[in-house]
C-alpha cells in the first residue's frame, strides 16, 4: 500500500464550476471572486471578506491594514509555519515568539502575557492543526494590553470555538485554501473581518495598488453616457502587491465550500479511528488534545513518539508518508535573531509525526497505518 500524507479532495462539482469559467473566458479577478467572498462571509458569519492568493498574502496584508509604525512587536507562536512570522517581517515589524502549551501545542497564554511589553502592537494566534486557541481568554488579554488580534486560521477553515467560527473572534481572520488544507482553491486565501473600514483598503493592496478591479470597472462603465471613454480609468495611491484571488480559484472554492462541513466531519471521523487505534500503544500520544464534539475543523492528525525518527522510517518502509509540523521557528536561521527561549516548543517538536488524514483516506488505509504503528512496537 502507498498512502499519501495529504491529498486535496476534488471532483466533478469543481470541474463543473471550472467549465463555466472557461465558457465565460474570464479567468482572472472577476465575478466569482466576489461571489466566493460573499458566500464565505455568510458562511463564517462576518461582514467582509477579501480573496487573495494565499494565507501568506492574507497575513501580510492583515498586518498592513493597521499601519503600525516600523519596529513595533508582534507576538506569534514558536510552533507554526513560517508565514505567520514572515508576515511580521514583511511589515517591518519584529516577531516575538511565544511558547506553546505542552499538551495542545498552541500558543500558551501565560507565556503570551509574560512576553507583552509596551512595544507590542498585535498578536497572531494560530489554531495549530485546527485546535482552537482559547479565543475568549486571548481577546480579554489583548484588550487589556491594547493589542490587535489577527487569527491565523490556515488550519481550521470551518472550525468553531464555543459556538463561534474561528476567524471571527479577532479583529481580522486569515484563511488558507492551499491544496492540502481543510478546503482548497489550489492556492488561495481569505481575509475576513467585521470591520469593513479596516480591511476594504486592502482590496487595492491585493491588486497592485489599483483602486478598482477590472471586472467592477467594466461593469460600472456599462451603458454609461457621460465620460464613457473613461471606463479604463483607475488610480494607484498605495504600493500594492499582485496578491489577488482569481476566478479559477474562486470556482473551485465555491464548490469546496459546499462540501466543507462534510469534509471536516470526515476528518473528525478519521481522527476518531486513529485515537481508538493508538489507545493501546502507551508509547504514542496524540499530537494535540483532539476533541470530537462536532464543530471542530482539524487540518491533520498527528502523534507524539519519543522514537520519532525510527517510527518515521518504519512507516516509510511500509509505504506510509508522514510529516513533521512544525520545526519551531526560532530554530530556523532566519528567525534565530529573535530566539527568546520557548523551551516547551523546542522540546515537544522532537516527538511530532503527522500521519495521513486527508478526506479521501479509506478506512482500510487507516487500519493499515494503525497496524503499522502497532507493528513497530512489537
Ligand atoms: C499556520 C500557517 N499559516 C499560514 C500558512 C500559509 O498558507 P498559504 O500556503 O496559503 O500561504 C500556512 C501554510 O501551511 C500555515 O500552516
Amino acid at each position: 500500500m502507498n498512502i499519501r500524507l495529504f491529498k486535496p479532495s476534488v471532483g466533478k462539482e469543481e470541474l463543473e464550476n471550472l467549465k463555466a469559467v472557461f465558457d465565460r473566458a474570464w479567468l482572472g479577478l472577476g465575478p466569482l471572486v466576489s461571489q466566493f467572498e460573499q458566500e464565505w462571509s455568510s458562511y463564517i458569519g462576518c461582514k467582509d471578506s477579501i480573496g487573495v492568493n494565499s494565507a501568506t498574502a492574507a497575513l501580510h496584508l492583515a498586518l498592513t491594514a493597521f499601519g503600525f509604525p516600523p519596529q513595533k512587536k508582534v507576538l506569534v507562536p514558536a510552533i507554526t509555519f513560517t508565514s505567520t512570522a514572515s508576515a511580521v517581517l514583511y511589515n517591518n515589524l519584529i516577531p516575538v515568539f511565544v511558547d506553546v502549551d505542552p499538551e495542545t501545542a498552541v500558543m500558551d497564554l501565560n507565556d503570551l502575557e509574560a512576553k507583552i511589553d509596551k512595544d507590542c502592537v498585535a498578536v497572531i494566534p494560530v489554531h495549530n492543526a485546527g485546535y482552537p486557541v482559547p479565543m475568549d481568554d486571548l481577546m480579554s488579554l489583548a484588550e487589556k494590553h491594547g493589542l490587535k488580534v489577527i487569527e491565523d486560521c490556515a488550519h481550521c477553515a470551518g472550525g468553531e470555538y464555543k459556538g463561534r467560527k474561528l476567524g471571527t473572534w479577532g479583529h481580522i481572520g486569515c484563511f488558507s485554501f492551499e491544496e492540502k488544507k481543510c478546503m482548497t482553491t489550489g492556492d488561495g486565501g481569505m481575509i475576513c473581518s467585521d470591520d469593513p473600514e479596516l480591511i476594504e483598503p486592502l482590496r487595492a493592496y491585493r491588486w497592485v495598488g489599483i483602486d478598482k478591479d477590472t471586472w467592477r470597472r467594466a461593469e460600472s462603465a456599462k451603458g454609461r453616457q457621460e465620460n464613457e471613454a473613461l471606463h479604463w480609468h483607475y488610480e494607484i495611491s498605495v504600493l500594492g502587491y499582485k496578491y489577488n484571488m482569481n476566478d479559477i480559484m474562486a470556482a473551485i472554492g465555491l464548490a469546496q465550500l459546499k462540501k466543507l462541513d462534510a469534509m471536516n466531519a470526515r476528518r473528525r471521523a478519521i481522527i476518531g479511528k486513529y485515537l481508538d487505534g493508538i489507545k493501546a500503544i502507551p508509547q504514542i500520544l496524540p499530537y494535540t488534545n483532539y476533541r470530537l464534539e462536532g464543530h471542530e475543523a482539524y487540518w491533520f492528525f498527528g502523534i507524539r513518539c519519543e522514537l520519532r525518527d525510527e517510527l518515521i522510517v518504519h512507516l516509510k518502509n511500509s509505504g506510509i508518508a508522514t510529516g513533521v509540523h512544525f520545526y519551531p521557528l526560532p530554530l530556523h536561521p532566519l528567525f534565530k535573531p529573535y530566539d527568546n527561549g520557548c523551551p516547551v516548543a523546542k522540546e515537544i517538536w522532537k516527538t511530532f509525526i503527522t500521519l495521513p488524514s486527508h478526506v479521501d483516506l479509506k478506512d482500510d488505509e487507516i487500519a493499515y497505518v494503525i497496524e503499522n504503528l502497532h507493528g513497530f512496537f512489537k
